[in-house]
């Protein structure tokens, strides 16, 4: 049995196929992604590294990792759980077989081209928005399709109700269509040139509008859609509060949209846009926050499972970060504490507590409960390996974040310092050699990072390949699982019992 088809022989009652296709692409681009991330880290501290070749320079690399972690790894893993929650939840198969496939192949597709083009330095120099136009066109192709086929399985569901990780993921994949085309409005010279439509301040505040809600619906709601499935599902316990799910999306919904211009203090931008971006800013706290308690009191009850079960150990870790890394991202809104966080590598710091922290250990989670399921095995083939790269993964983000944290505030402090006649302390190449032991740390932290991405990637071929005989682990690790296999016809339409996950 390859990546697509069916299990066993039997026709599958969901489609799976194109489950397992995303499954896979997500862990190739997570090790692609990062690896380069472990390099651009290892340029850093010998720039030499770039072997004095254009394509292989720092300025074009870092973009290459952006978009790599961002939208290969990070999406194509929101394309796979996405269509894995939409159909357990809503009960039926995938809208359209043809147009999920042509999102698998469209989007990899895309992804393959900006892997290539951007190293050859086509750009819009749009940050996160750097593919240039041809690709913009597909991606807003595939987006709609992805659309059609998510919002189809909803309307043709078996189940009343519309579980609120559907939401979750509804609303990201509703947002980012409206971001992508707009952001990208761009008039095209030739085909891999473009200018973008807008000029000025007015195409900042349209970059920061699509940055930062990209990174409030295509890093954040996203994932939270991710985590109302699987969490749940790996605790064997009900939503802790579903009104709260329903209160916290809608305030999440709302206020992200506003606080884009906090990428913009102490810019040309007017100061009541900025002054704005911060007080929303401060707002997100409480609403992010919900989804936080929401997800970790859902273990409430089942806490003795943190001992032994290093999915549940992934996926409330993962809350913990997001805790943090919102906690962190508001506090650094405020004009006052981004005075000195800005340019320095804090914000780069606050990025992998979000992206480390939050979006990777989701997913890691999230695709140890899946991968199983997908290829019908019991577990994982080797639970040991789980718990081993949860461990690789904690340090090494822990190692990332302290490292840039430091190294953030003392080069903010080292750039402000005046001596008593005005003039500035330190020169500015003093505080990037004072930062090389910590760019040290930074990169043993990816370079476990990455490591723990490589042990997911055997355990999984293992899981794919078969177990050699049906693990006896599984039943110590997940003793309570009332999951019933998932091979065979759907389940019989059941009255949906509002806080339980139906599928
Ligand atoms: C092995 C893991 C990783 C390593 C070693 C790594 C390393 C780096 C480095 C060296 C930079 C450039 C920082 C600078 O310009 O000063 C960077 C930027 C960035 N990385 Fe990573 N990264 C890793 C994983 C990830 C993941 C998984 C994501 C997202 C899901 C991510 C998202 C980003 C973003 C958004 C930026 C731009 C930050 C900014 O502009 O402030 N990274 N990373
Ligand atoms: C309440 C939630 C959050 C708030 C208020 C917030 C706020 C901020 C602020 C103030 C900055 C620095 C802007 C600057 O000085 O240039 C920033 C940067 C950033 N944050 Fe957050 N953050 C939040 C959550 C997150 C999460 C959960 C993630 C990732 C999953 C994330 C990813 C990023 C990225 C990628 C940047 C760098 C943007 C750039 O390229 O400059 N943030 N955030």
């Amino acid at each position: 049995m390859g990546t697509s088809g069916t299990m066993a022989g039997q026709p599958e009652t969901f489609n799976y196929g194109v489950v397992r296709q995303f499954t896979i692409m997500t862990i190739f681009w997570g090790i692609v992604g990062m690896g380069v991330g472990v390099l651009i880290a290892a340029q850093l501290i010998w720039p030499e590294l770039n072997f004095n070749t254009p394509w292989l320079s720092y300025g074009r690399l870092r973009p290459v990792h952006t978009n790599t972690v961002i939208f290969a790894f990070g999406g194509t893993a929101l394309f796979a759980t996405s269509y894995y929650v939409v159909q357990r939840t809503c009960q039926v198969r995938l809208f359209s077989d043809k147009l999920a496939a042509f999102t698998f192949w469209g989007w990899q597709l895309a992804l393959f081209l900006g892997f290539f083009t951007l190293p050859m330095g086509f750009t819009t120099t749009k940050e996160y928005a750097e593919y240039e136009w041809p690709i913009d066109i597909l991606i807003a192709l595939v987006w709609v399709s992805y659309a059609v086929v998510f919002f189809g399985t909803i309307a043709k569901r078996r189940v009343k109700h519309i579980y609120v990780a559907n939401w979750f993921y509804g609303s990201y994949i509703l947002t980012i269509a409206v971001l992508h085309i707009f952001n990208n409005i761009e008039i095209p010279v030739s085909l891999w040139k473009s200018y973008s439509a807008y000029a000025g301040v007015q195409d900042a505040m349209v970059q920061w509008w699509y940055g930062h809600n990209a990174v409030g619906f295509f890093l954040t709601t996203s994932f939270l859609g991710m985590m109302y499935y699987f969490v749940p599902k790996q605790a064997d316990r009900p939503i802790y509060s579903y009104r709260l799910s329903i209160v916290h999306f809608w305030a999440l919904a709302f206020t992200y949209m506003w606080a884009g211009p906090h990428h913009l203090h102490y810019t040309s931008l007017p100061d009541w846009t900025q002054a704005l971006g911060m007080v929303f800013s401060l707002i997100l706290l409480a609403p992010s926050w919900g989804g936080m308690i929401n997800g970790i009191m859902t273990v409430s009850g089942a806490w003795h499972k943190l001992r032994t079960d290093p999915i549940l150990k992934f996926l409330v870790t993962a809350l913990s970060f997001y805790g943090m890394a919102t906690f962190e991202g508001s506090m650094m809104s405020i004009r006052t504490v981004n005075a000195l966080s800005h340019y320095t590598d804090w914000t780069v710091g606050h990025v992998h507590v979000g992206a480390l922290g939050w979006v990777a250990m989701i997913t890691f989670g999230s695709f140890y409960y899946m991968i199983p399921r997908l290829y019908g095995r019991t577990s994982m083939a080797s639970i040991k390996q789980v718990e081993l790269h949860f461990w690789l993964a904690t340090l090494g983000v822990v190692l990332y974040i302290s490292s840039m944290w430091v190294a953030g505030v003392m080069q903010g402090l080292m750039w402000r310092a005046t001596g008593a006649d005005g003039t500035l302390t330190y020169s500015f190449v003093e505080g990037v050699s004072a930062t090389y032991p910590l760019y040290a740390i930074r990169l043993i932290g990816g370079l476990f990072f990455l490591s723990g991405m490589f042990v997911m990637a055997w355990n999984t071929y293992r899981t794919v390949k078969g177990q050699p005989k049906p693990n006896p682990e599984v039943y110590k690790y997940n003793p309570d699982s009332t999951d019933p296999t998932l091979v065979g016809p759907a389940l019989p339409q059941t009255a949906p019992v509002a806080a339980k996950v139906v599928a």
